[in-house]
């Protein structure tokens, strides 16, 4: 499966690539916070498996962190994309396609009446926020510690060039945790503009946890109760939890939602979605952006959307999840090591117990990924519904070899250097 050609094309991309990319890469493909081995560069990507740039494949459990929910260069789905190309995409308005979409996905998520298009799931979050703001007239957002809504200076997770004018009028609470939700409302007082939460608690780092439905139901009385804004992020989770909000499998509606990264199987475009409640201020304000209106993106989200309504993907990717995780276990068990997974089996984390500066965790990925599988040590993974049962059987493969070594070299094991300044 893995071809365990050696690195060198990686190694020279990475060396032009610190000459004129600032870091050699930033965000979450930061060099520094993938293992040593990790390819940084990928030449093609089909089905559940990417060729890194030196042509080594593997299967790749992290689905671009999200994006690909069923495959990579999906013929049905990129034959749409290539279709609009081949009738222009960026042109001076949208096509019908822009009506189409809006259409299917209120008729998807229940709350929704109404929906924007735009390119990242960042301009997504930022718009729900001035939505709310425009809605109530009012300026503060009470948000979960440690959630991450995109890398505007209003939410990205780093300080650098970001001032406190930046951060103003935020108040924060502890996911899950009422009593520090109604704290935080409290502290905003007659300023409350919204409520934002993520759809489960899935911070990078820590283990995740499903949304406790008193949280989610508290969040919502709250709102109302306040005539503020409750906005579920579902960015990340969007469609792999369920065909409507993610929030609706406990049962609560918010006001808007934010999507993005499968709605269109890697094609970029992003979406707020919103109820009529909240239409006017929508209405209201200025948001646009050069690429925002273009149709191949659209055409591509239509033809994903479709197979999310129609086909029992689903079902699949709870199935291959759960293989997932009770092989894991077991597998973990048999080399007496312990590990934690958490969140829904369709976007698993693992961590190490005793593990506090991912020194396990890096050498299990770096040994997965020597036997072909791509995994992360600290973000959450992805299932995909390219991957079939025999990928998963292989992972498992993998993972037992790759824990039997762990577990043979944990006395030997130093800390991973270029965790170094997050972990102190
Ligand atoms: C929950 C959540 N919100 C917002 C974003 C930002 O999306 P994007 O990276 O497309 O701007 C992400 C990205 O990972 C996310 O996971």
């Amino acid at each position: 499966m893995f071809d365990g050609r050696p690195n060198a094309q990686d190694r020279m991309l990475r060396e032009r690539a610190e000459r004129v990319i600032p870091g050699g890469m930033y965000g979450h493909l930061s060099t520094a916070l993938l293992p040593e081995s990790y390819p940084q560069f990928f030449r093609s990507g089909r089905g559940a498996h990417l060729i890194d740039a030196d042509g080594n494949r593997c299967l790749d459990l992290m689905c671009a962190f999200g994006p690909n929910l069923f495959g990579y260069a999906d013929p049905e789905i990129d034959a749409a994309y290539v279709a609009q190309l081949a009738d222009g995409d960026c042109l001076t308005g949208p096509t019908e396609s822009m009506i189409e979409l809006a259409e299917m996905m209120t008729g998807m998520v229940t709350h929704a009446d109404w929906a924007m298009f735009c390119k990242n799931g960042t301009d997504a979050t930022t718009m729900a926020l001035t939505v709310a703001r425009a809605h109530t007239g009012r300026k503060t957002v009470v948000l979960a510690q440690g959630s991450y809504h995109g890398a505007a200076p209003w939410c990205t997770p780093r300080r650098g060039g970001v001032t406190a004018e930046d951060r103003a009028n935020q108040v924060h609470c502890i996911y899950n945790n009422v009593a520090s939700l109604e704290e935080a409302v409290r502290k905003a007082g007659d300023d409350l503009a919204a409520i934002f939460a993520t759809p489960f608690k899935h911070d990078s780092f820590v283990d995740q946890h499903g949304v406790d439905h008193a949280y989610a139901q508290r969040a919502r009385e709250l709102c109302d109760k306040h005539g503020a804004m409750l906005v579920v992020d579902d960015v990340r989770g969007g469609f792999r939890l369920a065909r409507d909000c993610s929030w609706s499998l406990v049962g609560v509606q918010p006001d808007l939602s934010a999507w993005g990264k499968c709605i269109a199987n890697g094609h970029p475009i992003s979406a707020l979605l919103g109820s009529d409640k909240a239409k006017k201020a929508a209405s209201s304000i200025y948001v646009t952006g050069s690429f925002w209106f273009a149709s191949a993106a659209m055409a591509a989200s239509l033809a994903t959307l479709r197979r999310v309504r129609d086909t029992d993907y689903l079902k699949r990717l709870e199935a291959m999840g759960t293989r997932l995780r009770s092989g894991l276990a077991e597998r973990a068990e048999a080399a007496g090591l312990s590990i934690r997974q958490t969140g829904p089996v369709q976007m698993p984390l693992v961590l190490f117990d005793d593990d506090p500066d991912l020194r396990r965790g890096f050498f299990w990925c770096e040994a997965m990924l020597r036997r072909g599988v791509y995994t992360h040590p600290w973000h959450n993974m992805f299932i995909g519904a390219a991957m079939t049962d025999a990928d998963i059987d292989a992972a498992l493969d993998a993972a037992a070899e790759s824990f039997a070594a762990l577990s043979a070299a944990i006395p030997t094991l130093g800390p991973v250097e270029r965790l170094a300044a997050l972990f102190g």
